[in-house]
This record gives C-alpha cells, structure tokens and sequence, in this order.
C-alpha cells in the first residue's frame, strides 16, 4: 500500500461526528406590511426565504464551510400567519450522508406584543450538500443525534433519503424508457 493510499483511505475514514445541538439555530423575524399577499395574511414565499436561511445557517455551521441546498419537501403551512406576528424559524441537521444534510425546519409564530405561547405554523425538510470552492460536493461530519428526539428524527430522515432516491431514479427511467420507444424527445 502507497502513503497516497493510506493518506487517501485515512482522509475516507476520519471525519470527527458533530451533536445535533452544536449547529440548532433559529432565526427570529417579524412580520410587516411589505410581507403580505393580496389575501393580506404573510406570502408563503416570504416563509420559505427564512426557512431556506435558517437551514442554510444550520448547514454551514454544521459543515464548517459553504452549503447549498439541493431540494426542499414536505414544505407544509398549517395556519396562515399575519402581520405583526414574531415568526421563530428553528432547524437542525437531522441526517447526514457523505457530502449531503437533510435540514428539519419547524416554523413558529406569536404575537410580537402578546405573552400568548407561540403556534406551529408549518415546517420543512431541506437537503443541503456541502460544496468546496469549485462548486463541487465535499464531505461533512458525521452528525451525531443525542436525545431520543434527534434519534427518531434521525431515522425519519434516513426513509425521506430512501424515498428521494427511489423517486428520483424511477423517473429518471420512466423518461429514459419514453425517449428509448420514441414517445418523448
Ligand atoms: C447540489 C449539487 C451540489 C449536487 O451536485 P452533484 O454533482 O449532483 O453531486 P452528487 O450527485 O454527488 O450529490 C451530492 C450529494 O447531494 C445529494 N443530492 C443531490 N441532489 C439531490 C436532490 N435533488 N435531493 C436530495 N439530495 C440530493 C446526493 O444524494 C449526494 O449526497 P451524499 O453525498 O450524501 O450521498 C448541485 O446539483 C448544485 O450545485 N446544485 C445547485 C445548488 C444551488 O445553487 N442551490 C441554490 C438554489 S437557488
């Protein structure tokens, strides 16, 4: 075995784990007029732009350098959410793979001037992949989950991966087989 070898399957195996709680942030934001749809409750566009920031801050902490996100699913609005609302966008790397991170995202809304507790009003899973300077996929830390929440999230993130994947490669050849029998070009 060569030293570049060695080297080589050494860089393979060790890549330190980071917990679950050493890249959680949430991202705090109120609601104001220029925030709105014409229905006059906030655009849900307005949320997804916070929960893409608000993982994409998670992925990069978590990564220790530039992230990109790679899909966004399961993006759900459970109450509309208006003006004057303090909105707490909170994520954390749910699942890890070798240059990619699912990003869980739960959405929370209250009053900015009310003591009322604050309402789940949507969430979303987001996987990010960590890139290097020419764009190109590099490896992240393994994430470690430490509480039994992190460990069933865990799991959940790892069926929502075998799904994209299954999805994903059952398209790819459904088109492929359409442009083989000359029904698509
Ligand atoms: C995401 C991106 C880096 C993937 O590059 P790629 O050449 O396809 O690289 P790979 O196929 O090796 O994918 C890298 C990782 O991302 C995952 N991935 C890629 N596309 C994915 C998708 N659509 N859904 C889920 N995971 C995906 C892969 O499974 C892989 O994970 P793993 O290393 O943990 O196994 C590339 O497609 C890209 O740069 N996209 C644009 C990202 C961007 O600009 N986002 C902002 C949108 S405005």
């Amino acid at each position: 075995m060569t030293d570049q070898a060695t080297r080589s399957e050494r860089s393979e195996e060790e890549i330190p784990g980071k917990p679950t709680a050493a890249s959680r942030t949430t991202l705090s934001h109120i609601m104001t007029g220029s925030d709105t749809n014409l229905l006059g409750t906030v655009h849900g566009g307005v949320i997804m732009k916070l929960v893409d920031d608000a993982a994409g801050a998670v992925a990069g902490r978590h990564s220790g350098g530039p992230a990109v996100t790679a899909s966004m699913d399961e993006m759900v609005f459970l109450e509309p959410v208006r003006v004057g609302d303090l909105v707490h966008v909170r994520a954390q790397v749910n699942w890890t793979g070798r240059s990619s991170m699912e990003v869980g995202v739960r959405v929370m809304a209250e009053r900015w001037n009310e003591s009322t507790p604050a309402q789940q009003v949507g969430s979303a899973y987001l996987v990010f992949a960590a890139v290097d300077g020419d764009g190109k996929p590099r490896r992240v830390p393994p994430v470690i989950p430490e509480t039994e929440r992190d460990k069933r999230r865990y799991q959940e993130a790892q069926i929502r991966r075998t799904h994209r994947l299954a999805r994903r490669r059952a398209i790819k050849e459904l088109r492929e087989k359409r442009v083989a029998d000359g029904i698509d070009d």
